[in-house]
């Protein structure tokens, strides 16, 4: 492992210098050649799709709710997969619909191998899978490695068997201090706010690095090991394209005594994989192991990374012998400036040179605010839009001021840079429709343990409340019922019946994009073309450029044909904060 580190630390410092130098410089380089020589000729059909997917994110439980419930399920997404074709989209990512009590939103699972009732059974899982397979679009699910619920039978198990047992070691159970171990065994923190630790009752304290409801698996067990191996066939064998592997650096964990310091979440990104907790190396042990049964599969299961740790270290989880792919979760503190985004995009490439992978680029997911209101928000020079965002939403949207306007043409003009870059593109549910964070939820209505665990943040419902299909009915046709999370009236003007019948409307946009993009863009070219500082060049295809304003004042175009604008040209100039691919020559 080590030499290799060593290896992708040194091309992203040289990436960086070329980008620095090169800035403003004509500079076209072509990457294709650099990629996919690992790779067994069997495997290379079903990895060239990943490569350039366009995927699409399911919050199942605020998609479309089939029974009136307020809960969407998996019925309700089979009913709307010709909306996914019209989309043209390549697979769905499914956040996860199992047995849960929805102490994190689902992410706390009683049973991995089972689908929530409340959300339908395996009978329409498998509906599900046939007729989005019959739609040529690809299944992924959610993979949650690091926890339990505390409702899993193993950990109920557990509790009951007191300390020193096989039933407490699935789980990270430690002494208390003190005289009868009321203190917990030390001062780290969970993500979610407060101790990490609580206790079970008999002087014993069990880990969790969420909600207390989310107790750590311990990885050094043989049969969890050998559970997860379960989790991944059953849902392979069920029909799953691929998987999300959620927390992907969190497994391996260096419990040994003395404890080492928790440190700041700031700390958590080390450069070197020491951290007690996080991206620690062992931790592709389990991944390579999982590769074999990805990899016994024809056409092999794909697999993405959600690994939140420094950009030196992403490569290691997007490699063809871990998982394969990662998110590239540094789009999501871009802020709305060209430098921002030359960086980003800079990195991002030379991730993919370096591990034989492709990016996956995103700009908002479940677990962030939505782009359209981060971009709508001033920007601010020492904070990123991201925390700008989430202090504006713990004002419950009163301020600063949003011009939601703005917000939503610099998202369109975004999702048209990510579109025309190498790798692929994951879209969260509602932002083809420009959707805005909902800041005012009520209080009572909140469901996010971050919401009740933390006075620092207002949590992450504002942007999981249920899509608005039509612009009125009990729930803008997301239901029979009102939704489980109160739709805003302005919800209405948003939903998809209203942007259908609008050409010129955020979903359309979309839809040409996606329509355009397999036959525009070569998938792996890339060349930096000169520019204004504020203008944002590249060539990305036979021909083809994508241009973006992020300038005030409008900008000159090379000559050639526009294709498709996020925003009408201004006197054949590019007016600020648009985007347009053009074909040249
Ligand atoms: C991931 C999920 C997030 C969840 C957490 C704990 O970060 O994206 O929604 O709260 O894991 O499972
Ligand atoms: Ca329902």
């Amino acid at each position: 492992m080590k030499p290799e580190f060593a290896r992708t630390g040194r091309i992203r410092d040289r990436v960086g210098r070329n980008a620095r130098k090169t800035m403003g410089m004509r500079h076209t380089r072509r990457v294709t050649s650099t990629l996919g020589q690992d790779h067994l000729a069997s495997t290379e059909a079903a990895t060239d799709l990943w490569r350039t997917a366009v995927v699409y994110q399911i919050y199942p439980r605020s998609f479309a709710d089939s029974n009136g419930d307020g809960i969407g399920d998996l019925p309700g997404i089979t009913s709307r997969v010709p909306y996914l074709r019209s989309l043209a989209v390549d697979a769905v990512w499914l956040s996860p619909f199992y047995p849960s009590a929805l102490a994190d939103g689902g992410y706390d699972i009683d049973d991995h191998r089972q689908v929530d009732p409340r959300l339908g059974s395996l009978a329409d899982f498998d509906a599900m899978v046939s007729s989005l397979h019959a739609a040529n679009i690809k299944v992924i699910v959610d993979i949650v490695p690091n926890h339990t619920s505390n409702r899993h039978p193993w950990f109920i198990a557990a509790l009951a068997a007191g300390r020193g047992t096989p039933e407490r070691d699935r789980y990270l159970f430690r002494d208390g201090h003190g005289r009868g171990g009321e203190l917990p065994p030390n001062d780290w923190e969970s993500l979610f706010g407060g101790s990490a630790w609580a206790p079970a009752g008999d002087g014993q304290w069990y880990f969790h690095c969420f909600a207390a409801e989310q107790p750590d698996l311990n990885w050094e067990n043989e049969e969890v090991r050998e559970d997860f191996r379960r989790t991944v066939r059953f849902w392979a064998d069920r029909g799953a394209d691929g998987f999300r592997i959620d927390v992907a650096h969190g497994l391996r964990k260096d419990m040994s005594e003395p404890y080492q310091p928790g440190g700041e979440i700031s700390d958590l990104m080390r450069e070197d994989g020491s951290h007690p907790l996080w991206d620690r190396d062992d931790v592709h042990e389990i991944y390579a192991d999982w590769r074999r049964i990805f990899n016994s599969y024809d056409p092999p299961r794909y697999a993405v990374a959600e690994a939140i740790v420094h950009p030196s270290r992403r490569a290691r989880y997007a490699s063809a012998d871990s998982l394969g792919n990662a998110f590239n979760f540094d789009m999501l503190d871009a802020d709305w400036r060209a430098d921002d985004y030359r960086s980003v995009i800079n990195s991002g490439i030379a991730d993919m040179i370096s591990n034989g992978s492709t990016t996956s680029w995103l700009l908002s997911c479940h677990d962030t605010p939505r782009v359209a209101t981060r971009y709508g928000l001033p920007l601010e020079k020492d904070r990123l839009a991201q925390q700008v965002a989430r202090a504006w939403l713990l004002n419950d949207g009163a301020t600063p001021r949003l011009d939601p306007a703005l917000g939503e043409r610099r998202a369109r003009a975004a999702i048209m840079i990510l579109l025309a870059l190498p790798g692929s593109t994951y879209i969260y549910q509602g932002d083809e429709l420009g959707l805005h964070e909902v800041a005012d939820l009520p209080r009572e209505a909140l469901e996010d343990p971050m919401a009740s665990r933390s006075t620092k943040e207002k949590g992450r419902d504002g942007c999981r409340v249920p899509l608005p299909w039509s612009s009125d009915g009990p729930s803008y046709g997301f239901g029979a019922q009102a939704a489980h999370l109160p739709q805003p009236d302005w919800f209405s003007a948003y939903a998809v019946s209203v942007q259908e019948a609008d050409p010129r409307s955020t979903l359309n946009l979309y839809r040409r994009a996606l329509a355009l993009r397999g036959g525009l863009f070569a998938g792996n070219d890339f060349g930096w073309v000169d520019s204004e500082p504020s203008v944002l060049h590249f060539a990305c295809g036979d021909g083809v450029r994508c241009v973006t304003n992020f300038g005030a004042d409008p900008a000159s175009l090379p000559p050639g044909e526009v294709i498709l604008g996020s925003a009408p040209l201004a006197d054949g100039r590019l007016p600020s904060d648009t985007t347009v691919w053009l074909r040249t020559g």
